[in-house]
């Protein structure tokens, strides 16, 4: 039986930034000179990490997916991902990747049993690519997705929506349903670009991003979602593939959330908008034991936020939404 918080969800998911570090730069992400990363003693040990996923699989979370920064970029993450898999309880393993490193590790990934994995790729346009990640980067990422598809991984290719910097991409990522077997997600942008820079509207909100979609494929119709999903799932006649679309900054998904997040620094945040409710790594290090971390865990998922705009609302006062993306891992 999985814990229910104080809105009644489910917690049932856990999305661990196992790194800050990323090898990319997308503007919306980070500034230009990248954003100050932590020094390696304040992130979390995979040892720490794997001791929280421990203490959090008997409380029903059976679902963790490995983000960052980009995970790839911290060393020994395939030994660390076969550590969790072991872990009783942990019966779903997913993984978000930017691709450029990830290729090579397919295989493994696959044999590891790794259940999907969700590719960023904002740009099909090697120019557009460079000018929204500021790094010459596509080819590998191409790579990667050939390499899931080769080996059958399901593969969801998460495309954030900017004006002005790929709207033209938008259908051309849609034509990539008509022979392949991939789930493309368009995502609203969010203001977590380390800069503290708020939209004050958003030019690509859901609804403009299906109307727009539907304009050019008449056909397009709603699909069942997945329970908790946070995308709104639509098909086309004859494509393979399928259409998400994630409406990250309008959070019209809140009310079934499962998820909790734990930083590369080691902080509990149970909303994507809150700015940590809890620090286990101080905790950890000054020897908290197993018990009195789990009884804190417990009274952080009774005092979740009811949505996005309530976590939103709490901290905007003292400290606005300004964070990279980097090190909440999304
Ligand atoms: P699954 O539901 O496990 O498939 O994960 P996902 O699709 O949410 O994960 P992914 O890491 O691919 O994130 C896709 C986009 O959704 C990113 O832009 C995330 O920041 C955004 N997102 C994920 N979780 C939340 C959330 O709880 N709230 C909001 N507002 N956005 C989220
Ligand atoms: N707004 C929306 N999505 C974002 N991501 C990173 N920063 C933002 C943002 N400001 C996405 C990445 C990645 C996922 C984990 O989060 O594109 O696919
Ligand atoms: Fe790196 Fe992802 Fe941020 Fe891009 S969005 S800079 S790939 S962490």
């Amino acid at each position: 039986m999985p814990i229910y918080d104080n809105h009644n969800r489910p917690i049932t998911y856990l999305r661990l930034a196992v790194t800050d570090r990323c090898n990319l730069r997308c503007f919306y992400c980070m500034p230009e000179n990248g954003v100050q990363y932590l020094p390696k003693k304040e992130i979390l040990s995979f040892e720490e990490m794997e001791r929280l996923v421990r203490l959090v699989a008997p409380l029903g979370i059976h679902k963790l997916r490995i983000t960052g920064g980009e995970p790839f970029v911290r060393k020994e993450l395939m030994p660390f991902l076969a550590r969790l898999a072991a872990i009783p309880g942990i019966d779903a393993i997913h993984l978000t990747t930017n691709g450029v490193l990830t290729a090579p590790h397919v295989p493994a990934l696959k044999a590891l049993g790794i259940r999907s994995v969700n590719l960023s790729i904002d740009s099909l346009d090697e120019a557009r690519f460079f000018e929204i990640t500021r790094r010459n980067e596509l080819k590998r990422v191409l790579k990667t997705l050939d390499a899931l598809l080769e080996v059958q991984i399901p593969t969801k290719l998460n495309v954030v929506v900017m004006a002005d910097k790929n709207d033209q991409d938008i259908l051309p990522m849609v034509a990539l349903t008509k022979d392949l077997p991939l789930e493309v997600r368009f995502i609203e942008e969010m203001p977590f670009n380390g800069e503290g820079q708020k939209q004050a509207a958003l030019p690509w909100d859901y609804q403009r991003i299906i109307a727009h979609i539907r304009a050019h494929y008449p056909s397009l119709q709603k699909i069942a979602d997945e329970p908790f999903s946070t995308a709104y799932h639509y098909a086309i006649d004859g494509h393979q593939g399928k259409i998400g679309v994630i409406a990250a900054f309008s959070r019209t998904f809140c009310g079934t959330c499962n998820r909790i997040r734990l930083t590369a620094q080691g902080t509990l945040e149970t909303c994507l908008y809150d700015e940590g409710v809890l620090n286990i790594r101080d905790w950890m290090r000054q020897g908290a034991s197993d018990e009195q971390l789990t009884e804190m865990l417990l009274k952080a998922f009774s005092n979740r936020p009811k949505d996005g705009f309530e976590a939103e609302a709490k901290r905007d006062l003292l400290n606005p939404v300004h964070e990279s993306m980097s090190a909440i891992g999304g």
